[in-house]
C-alpha cells in the first residue's frame, strides 16, 4: 500500500457479516430453500457454507446471492477442522439441536482477541433441557427433553442470545431469553426468523420472547447492511481528509460511531440513501472511547477508532470492555510511527503529526483493517501480510479502497477457488 491519498467518491455498502452469519445457521430451521440475498463475499460466509454442506444443506452462490438447499438436513455432527474455522460454527448448536434434538460439535475458532468462550450458550441450551457432555472438547447434545423456559443470560452475549433464539424456535410453548443483547444483528435475526413463520418479539430490547412453532417456511430474505464495513470505510475518509458517501446505510445503527466522528471535526450528514462524511483537515483527539455492548460504542470499531486517534491532535483514551485481547494491532501502529501504551483494557492514543510505512501483519479481523486505515495514511509504503484476516469480514477491500483513490496491491491473488475450497466438503 502507498499511503497519502484522500478516499474520495461513493460506494454501497453489501450485507452484514454478524447478521449473515446467525442468519445462515437459522436458515436450517425450514425444509425449504433459503436464499440471502446482497450476500457478502468473504471467507467466514464461506466458511458457514462450508459447513452447511457437510450438513446436508448444498449452499449455492449466485449473482451476490446464496441459496441454502435444505431438503436432505440429516446430518447432526459437525467436524472439529469445520467448527474450528469459525467463531459462527456454535451458532449452528442451537438451530441444529431445534431440528434434529441432537447435535456434536466442538469448541469454535474465530479471532485471537479474547479466550471466546461458549459458557453462556451452554447455560441457556441447558436452561431449555439440552443434555451436554463434554469429552474431551467435544460437546455430545441430548436434546429429546427439551422444553421452553426462562433464559437468563449473566452477559448479554450476542452470539448465546441468537443460539438460543434459535433452538427455541420450534419447541412448542414460550421462551425468555432475560438479559438478551441488542445489536442491529439480533433484530435481524427476529425479523427473518419471523419472515421464514416464527414467532419471536422483543429483539433490541434486553427480553426476548420466542413462542415455538410447529414448521417454518423457505424465503428469499436480505439482511441488514454491515454498520462495521460502513464504520471502517468512514473512518478510511476522516484519516486521510477525504470525502465520502455511503450507500444502503441504516443511520441508526452508526449512532456511537457517528458521534464520535463528529467529536474529531468530521461533517456528517444524511443525503437521500446516502450518510455522507467530509472530513476537517487537521482531527480532534475524541479524548475517551469506551466499548460497550449496542447500544455502547461496538467493540468491533475500536481498533479502526484507534488507527484514527493516531493522527489527530491530542490525546484519545480508549477502553476495550467486551474482550480481554483487543489491542494486538497498537504494536503494529506503533511501528507505524504512532504513539500507543497499553494498560490492560486501556490504551493511550498520543496523536502525532506523521506516520510513515512499514511491514506490519494483521492478527485479527478489525484489527488488519485499522493497519490498513493506517496505511492510507500514512507516508511511503506499507506491507501487511496476514490479510486473511481481513478477508474474513471485508469482500475484496482493496477493490473499494482503490475505487475511492488508495494505491492498494494486493500480492496473493484470493481465487474463486480459494472460497469453493473453503466450502467445499
Ligand atoms: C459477536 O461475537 C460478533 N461476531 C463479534 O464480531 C462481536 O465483536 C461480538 O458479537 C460483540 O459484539 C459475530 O456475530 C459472528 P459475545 P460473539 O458473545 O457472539 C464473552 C467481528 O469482528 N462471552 O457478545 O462471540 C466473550 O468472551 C466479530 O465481526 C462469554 O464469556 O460475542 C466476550 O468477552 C469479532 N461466554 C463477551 O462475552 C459466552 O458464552 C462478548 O461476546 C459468550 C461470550
Amino acid at each position: 500500500m502507498l499511503g497519502g491519498e484522500r478516499i474520495e467518491g461513493k460506494v454501497r455498502v453489501d450485507a452484514a457479516k454478524n447478521a449473515v452469519l446467525p442468519i445462515l445457521a437459522a436458515a436450517i430451521l425450514p425444509d425449504e430453500d433459503v436464499t440471502i440475498l446482497d450476500c457478502p463475499d468473504i471467507s467466514d460466509v464461506h466458511a458457514m457454507a462450508g459447513i452447511l454442506k457437510k450438513l446436508g444443506c448444498h449452499a449455492i452462490w449466485e449473482n451476490g446471492r446464496l441459496t441454502l438447499k435444505n431438503g436432505r438436513l440429516h446430518n447432526w455432527e459437525m467436524p472439529d477442522e469445520l467448527s474450528k474455522q469459525i467463531r459462527s460454527s456454535i451458532f449452528l448448536l442451537g438451530p441444529i439441536l431445534g431440528k434434529l434434538r441432537r447435535a456434536t460439535v466442538t469448541y469454535p475458532g474465530g479471532c485471537e482477541i479474547g479466550l471466546r468462550p461458549i459458557d453462556l450458550h451452554l447455560k441457556g441450551l441447558r436452561a431449555l433441557g439440552v443434555k451436554i457432555v463434554d469429552e474431551g472438547g467435544v460437546l455430545y447434545c441430548d436434546g429429546r427433553d427439551m422444553h421452553p423456559g426462562d433464559v437468563y443470560l449473566d452477559y448479554p452475549s450476542v452470539g448465546a442470545t441468537e443460539n438460543v433464539m434459535m433452538a427455541a424456535a420450534l419447541l412448542p410453548g414460550d421462551t425468555v431469553i432475560h438479559n438478551a443483547a441488542r445489536e442491529p444483528e439480533i433484530e435481524d435475526l427476529q425479523r427473518f426468523m419471523n419472515a421464514m413463520g416464527g414467532s419471536v418479539q422483543g429483539a433490541g430490547t434486553q427480553v426476548i420472547r420466542v413462542r415455538g412453532v410447529k414448521k417454518m417456511h423457505g424465503i428469499s430474505y436480505a439482511p441488514i447492511p454491515d454498520r462495521i464495513v460502513a464504520g471502517t470505510l468512514l473512518c478510511a475518509a476522516a484519516i486521510t481528509g477525504g470525502r465520502v458517501q455511503l450507500a444502503n446505510i441504516r443511520s441508526e445503527d452508526l449512532v456511537a460511531v457517528q458521534a464520535k466522528l463528529t467529536e474529531m471535526g468530521c461533517r456528517m450528514a444524511r443525503e437521500g440513501e446516502y450518510l455522507f462524511l467530509e472530513a476537517p483537515k487537521t482531527l480532534q483527539a475524541c479524548s475517551l472511547v469506551q466499548t460497550q455492548p449496542h447500544p455502547g460504542f461496538p467493540t468491533d470499531m475500536q481498533a479502526q477508532m484507534m488507527a484514527v486517534g493516531c493522527v489527530a491532535r491530542g490525546t484519545t483514551v480508549i477502553v476495550e470492555n467486551v474482550f480481554e485481547n483487543r489491542f494486538g494491532h497498537a504494536a503494529d501502529l506503533n511501528r507505524m510511527g504512532a504513539n500507543i501504551r497499553v494498560a490492560g483494557r486501556t490504551a493511550v492514543v498520543q496523536g502525532v503529526e506523521e506516520m510513515y510505512g512499514a511491514h506490519v501483519s494483521a492478527r485479527d479481523l478489525r484489527g488488519g483493517a485499522a493497519l490498513v486505515l493506517a496505511a492510507l495514511r500514512a507516508r511511503g509504503e506499507t506491507l501487511i501480510e496476514r490479510i486473511e484476516y481481513i478477508d474474513r469480514g471485508y469482500a475484496h477491500l482493496e477493490r473499494t479502497l482503490c475505487a475511492l483513490g488508495a494505491r492498494i496491491e494486493r500480492i496473493n491473488q484470493v481465487t474463486e477457488d480459494d472460497h469453493v475450497s473453503a466450502a467445499a466438503p
